[in-house]
């Protein structure tokens, strides 16, 4: 017999954008194969060829493509050459997991509202690079990360989900890089599943999350 697929509901397709270890893709990876996450992982597309996460991808079975920032000496030539390599995909979601490249308003505005973003920090705190170091630095008793829909301001787009961790006495930078890592394959992987379930979303430069206006730092994260 032929199933009736009618009112089967399409899984959320999502392309997931590295630029380094990919051990956030990794959690998405582990996240679909346990279904904590209802998701075809189409295509994980990198700048840089050297990035270990598309050994991650090849793991999975998962279609990988480089598309090297180095071979374009113009940002909007990259931007436009990686936007149609993402449409290409038909993605419902574009995941950027530690993607180390600033994207054009163009880029942007072609994926906006479906488009999610992991960054090291308690935003608003310490946009841009080196959060940890810069925590450290100011004497800051917790650091933490922040996932968060992509605007064109960077790092700035309405928090979705927070998780924090403690900054302990002797902490290096990598100590707590490698702590927040362990908090960011939890929660990421968690706001793109209530996206997949159609519950996030963002309007009017806010996040709404089962039908309520998130707070400006979006949900707290409780390990
Ligand atoms: C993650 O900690 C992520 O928050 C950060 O890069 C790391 C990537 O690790 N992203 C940014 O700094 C973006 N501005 P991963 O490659 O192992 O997932």
């Amino acid at each position: 017999m032929i199933p009736d697929t009618t009112n089967a509901r399409a899984k959320t397709r999502i392309v997931v954008l590295i630029s380094g270890s990919g051990s956030n893709l990794q959690a998405f990876i582990d996240a679909r194969d346990n279904r904590q996450l209802d998701a075809d992982l189409v295509a994980v597309i990198s700048n840089r060829p050297e990035a270990t996460g598309l050994e991650r991808a090849a793991r999975a079975g998962i279609t990988s493509r480089v598309i090297d920032h180095q071979a374009y000496p113009q940002r909007l030539d990259f931007d436009r050459t990686l936007a149609a390599a993402v449409a290409d995909y038909k993605p419902d979601l574009v995941i950027l997991a530690g993607f180390m490249r600033i994207l054009s308003a163009e880029f942007v505005d072609r994926f906006s509202g479906r488009m999610l973003n992991i960054h090291p920090s308690l935003l608003p705190k310490y946009p841009g690079l080196n959060t940890h170091q810069r925590a450290l630095d100011a004497g800051d008793n917790e650091a933490g990360t922040t996932v968060h829909f992509v605007t064109s301001q960077l790092d700035g787009g309405p928090p979705i989900v927070q998780g924090a961790v403690p900054i302990i006495s002797g902490d290096s930078a990598a100590d707590i890089a490698a702590r927040v890592l362990g908090v960011e394959h939890v929660i990421f992987p968690m706001a793109a599943q209530w996206y997949c379930e159609g519950r996030l979303s963002m309007q009017d430069g806010a996040t709404l999350l089962d039908g309520e206006v998130l707070a400006p730092t979006g949900r707290t994260f409780e390990a």
